[in-house]
């Protein structure tokens, strides 16, 4: 490490006095400080009004000591490129990866921006936002920095907006949310891949000099490849409970690109934002461009730290209902397909009020009469209910599921349309493609053009004319299934906006659907988990992680996800993938929104009798798992277990969950697991819950109370082996 960051790495630099090679600032800079609970960001404004970033960790004490920071981002005075500006800008002197790039109405294809001035005031209870105003000396062109605090949460939203007002359009070339900089001794990202059924695998890489870019160039599914969320952790690879990690996560479903750069001072700068590939963006004069959010939070308390402060933001602040309830269902689509009608659909309604869950949730196939939705290459588009299949209507099933004493929910895909479809014969010019090319399918189907108004408002139509003909319509699954292949708007001017425009489109009749249905529940699906991300959890009240239910796989999927997105969010479902027994498929589901999709009567009875069993202690347990702080205590990467507590604020309850992940043989059960998050002070009781009928805990027999200090420090076996695979403990208090 070439300078001393001595905020970061006080210990380190007080012990090595390894010579800086910053200056401190000289008086009359003006500090620009960021601030939540543990974190601070600071800004320095310097005598030439050049805006850098000096500070991204630990707030200090004294505030006044911010502006002895070294600066850290510049080479030496024969130099003049500044690396750790708070939004580089291209074409002048600075030559390392941009934030933002433009040509101005003249053609000069050049910018610079210069700090004007800032403002910082609480927009709410514990949220402060501060801007920062930027513009370039030669032309009419102002960039607008928001950085909105979250003070307990210890969470940054940072975008960034565009305007001008030169003669004619500018050309935005790249227009990033934010560029972070962070010095350290070594940088390791964590980043994720995957694709269909197997979703959200890690990838830990050491970042080197030079730059490492994750991007999607999908149009619809952020997701499907590589999800735009990461962790860096600083000096050392990431552990779960110590160490300095930055979370981050770029709050936009389309194209995206993050960049990381190690500069040649060995610092690295993180620039997320939307996707400049293909997306030259034309910005009309007297117009504002707003890019997506990027929420980051800094924790020295490793993984762990960093993922329960999204998770409280997220709650509070982001998912619609994020700190209300949830329905547990019962979803039809593995259980029947396609193949379904009233009937069948009637007997189910039964099985779910047996089952216990709150919702019954109809998936594809309920739609379409020219081009019936009988599998997946036709009917996308033509949301009328299939004569045949529901001679009645949806309004009789909506009857008919309350009077079988569960709600009602529907799946829809309004974003797309099959080519065999009335909709494509009557608007083929709503549906992105390219005039003189063949089409190209992703699963047989094309996407709608939601750049266009009038898409726009039959996307509205479709949702506010479900709920206005059905106002006790009690769930929506929101799918997307297919990439956009050959971008062309038949609408917009501009081509190269599309991709922006679509997601904006898109985010637009989200908006409106929120506006009217506030407290609609609504599930994110993607055809898995093809796009999870905070830019559509705006408007979502959870998420589906992926169409791989096998409980084995589950348990690594929902475990990289819980690194950015809170239980309450994400829709685990039991149902008949994989090999694992019910109670084990049960624990794994249990430990986000359970909902089922299995065929109840095909259950053995003990399998009924546990799965309501389970569904009742859920009830009680729910509010614990939803909105307590997760502690993940073994990761099954390197255990031969995966297990992880959930405590609730007041550290008076806690669910435990354990499960066997290896295949070899194990006799013995496995070694106590330390606990987490626990009062070390107060007195806890453990009880197994989740027993199979006929089975007897492990646990319930002995006397099972012990103080949290004991459970935080000399652990607890949950008595895992190879006859109990999956074992859920409830923790409460004795007072
Ligand atoms: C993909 C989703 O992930 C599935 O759950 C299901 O809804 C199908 N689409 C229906 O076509």
């Amino acid at each position: 490490m070439n300078v001393c960051f001595y905020t970061l790495l006080t210990v380190a630099c007080s012990i090595l006095t390894i010579p800086t090679r910053g200056n401190q600032a000289p008086p009359g800079d003006v500090h620009i400080i960021i601030e939540t609970q543990q974190t601070a960001l600071v800004i320095r404004v310097d005598k030439d009004k050049t805006p850098t970033l000096v500070h991204l960790g630990p707030k200090l004490r004294n505030t006044a000591e911010y502006a002895a920071i070294p600066t850290n981002g510049k080479r030496g005075e024969d130099y003049t490129g500044i690396y750790n500006s708070i939004y580089t800008p291209a074409g002048s002197r600075n030559l390392l990866e941009p934030a933002i790039q433009v040509t101005h109405a003249d053609g000069n294809p050049s910018l610079d921006l210069v700090y004007i001035r800032h403002e910082t005031q609480p927009v709410a209870e514990g949220v402060v936002l501060t801007k920062v105003y930027l513009k370039d000396p030669q032309y009419p062109f102002d960039v607008t920095l928001y950085y909105k605090a979250y003070q307990k949460e210890d969470v940054i939203e940072q975008w960034s907006s565009i305007r001008h007002t030169e003669k004619k359009p500018v050309i935005l070339h790249k227009y990033a949310s934010a560029n972070l900089y962070i010095p350290a001794q070594n940088y390791y990202l964590t980043h994720f891949h995957g694709d269909w059924a197997n979703e959200m695998n890690p990838s830990e890489v050491p970042l080197t000099e030079g730059i490492k870019l994750l991007d999607s160039k999908l149009g619809t599914r952020a997701d499907l490849f590589q999800p735009p969320s990461f962790l860096v952790s600083l000096n050392q690879p990431a552990d779960e409970d110590r160490g300095e990690v930055i979370a981050g996560t770029l709050a936009w479903s389309g194209n995206y690109q993050l960049a990381f750069e190690v500069d040649p001072l060995h610092n690295l700068r993180i620039i997320p934002g939307i996707n400049p590939y293909a997306s030259a963006y034309t910005l009309a004069p007297a117009t504002e461009f707003t890019t997506p959010a990027f929420l980051f939070t800094y924790s020295d308390k490793g993984k762990g730290g960093a993922s329960r402060s999204l998770h409280r933001w997220a709650r509070k602040y982001r998912i619609p209902q994020g700190q209300g309830d949830r329905l547990t269902l019962l979803n039809n689509w593995e259980a029947t397909y396609f193949d379904f009608n009233e009937e069948k659909l009637g007997a189910l309604f039964k099985d779910g009020k047996k089952l216990g869950v709150d919702l019954f949730l109809l998936d594809d196939g309920w739609f379409g009469n020219k081009y019936p939705r009988n599998d997946d290459h036709a009917g996308l588009g033509d949301w009328q209910e299939n004569v045949k299949k529901l001679p009645h209507g949806l309004g009789y099933l909506v009857k008919e599921a309350e009077n079988s004493g569960v709600k009602f929910g529907i799946w829809l895909e309004p974003e797309m349309v099959s080519p065999k479809s009335e909709l494509y014969e009557k608007h083929p010019d709503w549906v992105i493609k390219l005039p003189n090319r063949s089409e190209y399918y992703f699963r047989n189907q094309l996407v709608l053009d939601l750049s266009n108004p009038k898409v726009q408002d039959f996307v509205y139509e479709l949702v506010n004319g479900l709920m206005t003909k059905n106002p006790t319509l009690g769930f929506i699954k929101w799918d997307c299934n297919a990439v956009i292949y050959n971008a062309f708007s038949a609408t917009i001017q501009n081509q190269s906006n599309l991709y922006v425009d679509y997601v904006k489109g898109l985010y637009n009749v989200l908006g409106r659907l929120r506006a009217k249905y506030p407290t609609l529940p609504m599930m994110l699906c993607s055809g898995g988990g093809g796009r999870v991300d905070y830019g559509a959890l705006n408007y979502f009240t959870e998420y589906w992680p992926s169409d791989n239910t096998d409980a084995l796989e589950r348990i690594f999927i929902q475990w990289n996800y819980s690194y950015f997105f809170p239980s309450i969010a994400s829709c685990n479902h039991v149902t008949d993938w994989g090999k694992q027994p019910i109670k084990f498929r049960t624990d794994v589901a249990m430990m986000g929104k359970i909902g089922y999709d299995i065929v109840v009567s095909k259950l053995t009875e003990p399998e009924l009798q546990f799965s309501q069993q389970a569904l009742k202690d859920y009830n009680r347990i729910k509010q614990v798992i939803w909105q307590g702080d997760l502690f993940r205590l073994a990761s099954p990467y390197t255990n031969d277990v995966a297990s992880a507590i959930y405590v609730s604020d007041s550290k008076d309850r806690a669910v435990w969950f354990t499960y066997l992940v290896t295949s070899r043989y194990k006799a013995e059960s496995i070694a106590p697991i330390k606990l987490n998050g626990l009062d070390p002070a107060k007195s806890y009781h453990i009880q197994e819950i989740n027993v199979y009928p006929g089975t007897k805990s492990a646990i319930n027999t002995s006397p099972a109370t012990y103080s949290g200090n004991y459970l935080m420090t000399i652990g607890f076996n949950p008595q895992v082996d190879t006859r109990r695979t999956s074992v859920v403990l409830e923790i409460t208090e004795v007072k």
